[in-house]
């Protein structure tokens, strides 16, 4: 079986963005793939946090993961400070990417904003801890947001320099990203142009897997959008980000296309279509919220299976990462 890996940051409660660009993908690859799932706080202190809630966080994520279908039956599921081969991995990454690699990447610059001065340095070299995360399991297979597949090209530039340096060519394998779904990227709500984000500032540019009905109402209400009614066809929707969006996030929660969700409420207004889309939130997301709500009364159960992830984890990326640090020299 191919081996995937993902991860996802608990930075905040998980976005509908995360849900359908990467959560809800990683749930049917755990019958199919050898599947490894990380809640990766090592990349949550890179950006401003609180170190009396990111435990509590940490946790939460992985009840939200749980919730959405992962099994830690069926899959490893763990977090990332509890394998120490990620950060073993990560410095000897540091010292193979180049500045000029990292200088390119586009997150970094989105995620630093203005006073790119006052970033964390762990922000910068981000991206090499992700590669460190997926390579020390010899992962071929990432399932991710549209958002990640710069970091993956880098993934694999610095596997290709590793094994090409030091004299051990197809030590690391060759990473594809798996990016899936109508969307992939699901943008911000008060701004087309942005990704929906648990980090960014604004509550209301997002929905949150917890937020309630009446939350959930609100917020596709005041969506932002243009004044026009929906296009008829899917070929309308091209320079209008927002409406994009909004059909987009409907074609994914209710399995169809664009193209199905239009030829159901083309030409209707916005007033009436968010009125939809919202009751189609709530009705996909409610079990979800039950489940975390029920996971969470018994956090040392949570807790447990993290544990018993974090050995499985380690089991494998223990003697990968071993063996890499014989190449480099140690
Ligand atoms: P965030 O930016 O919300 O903090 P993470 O960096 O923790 O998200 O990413 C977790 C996963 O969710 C990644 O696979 C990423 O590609 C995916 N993802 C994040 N935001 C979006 C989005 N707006 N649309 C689709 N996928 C997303
Ligand atoms: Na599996």
């Amino acid at each position: 079986m191919q081996r995937v890996f993902s991860g996802i940051q608990p930075s905040g409660i998980p976005t509908l963005g995360n849900y359908l660009g990467a959560i809800r993908n990683w749930v049917p690859l755990q019958d199919t793939h050898d599947a490894i799932y990380c809640v990766v706080d090592l990349h949550a202190i890179t950006q401003p946090f609180d170190p009396k809630t990111l435990a509590t966080q940490t946790r939460e994520m992985a009840a939200a993961l749980i919730a959405c279908g992962l099994d830690p039956k069926r899959c490893i599921l763990f977090v990332q400070s509890h394998v120490h081969a990620h950060a073993r991995l990560a410095w000897i990454f540091n010292c193979v990417a180049r500045l000029g690699w990292l200088n390119r990447m586009t997150q970094f610059k989105d995620k630093a904003g203005k006073d790119r001065e006052a970033a964390s340095s762990g922000l910068y070299v981000y991206p090499n801890l992700m590669a460190a995360d997926i390579l020390a399991y010899k992962a071929v297979l990432v399932p991710v947001g549209d958002d990640q597949k710069q970091h993956l090209e880098l993934a694999n530039d610095i596997a290709e320099k590793f094994n090409h340096d030091f004299g051990a060519e197809g030590f690391f394998p060759r990473i594809e990203p798996l990016i899936q779904g109508v969307a992939a990227r699901v943008m911000s709500l008060r701004d087309g142009t942005k990704k929906m984000s648990k980090s960014d500032p604004s509550d209301q540019s997002r929905i949150n897997l917890t937020d309630d009905a009446d939350a959930i109402a609100l917020k596709i209400r005041r969506a932002r959008t243009d004044p026009e009614p929906l296009p008829e066809a899917a070929a309308g929707l091209e320079a209008r980000a927002e409406a994009r969006n909004l059909v987009g996030i409907l074609a994914a929660i209710s399995g169809t296309t664009p193209e199905g969700v239009l030829r159901e409420h083309g030409g209707k207004g916005f007033g009436a279509f968010k009125e939809v889309l919202a009751e189609a939130l709530v009705a996909h997301l409610s079990p979800i919220q039950a489940e975390m709500r029920r996971l969470l009364d018994d956090p040392a159960a949570v807790d447990a299976a993290l544990r018993h992830g974090a050995e499985q984890a380690a089991a494998i990326a223990d003697p990968i990462v071993t063996e890499a640090e014989r190449i480099v020299g140690f």
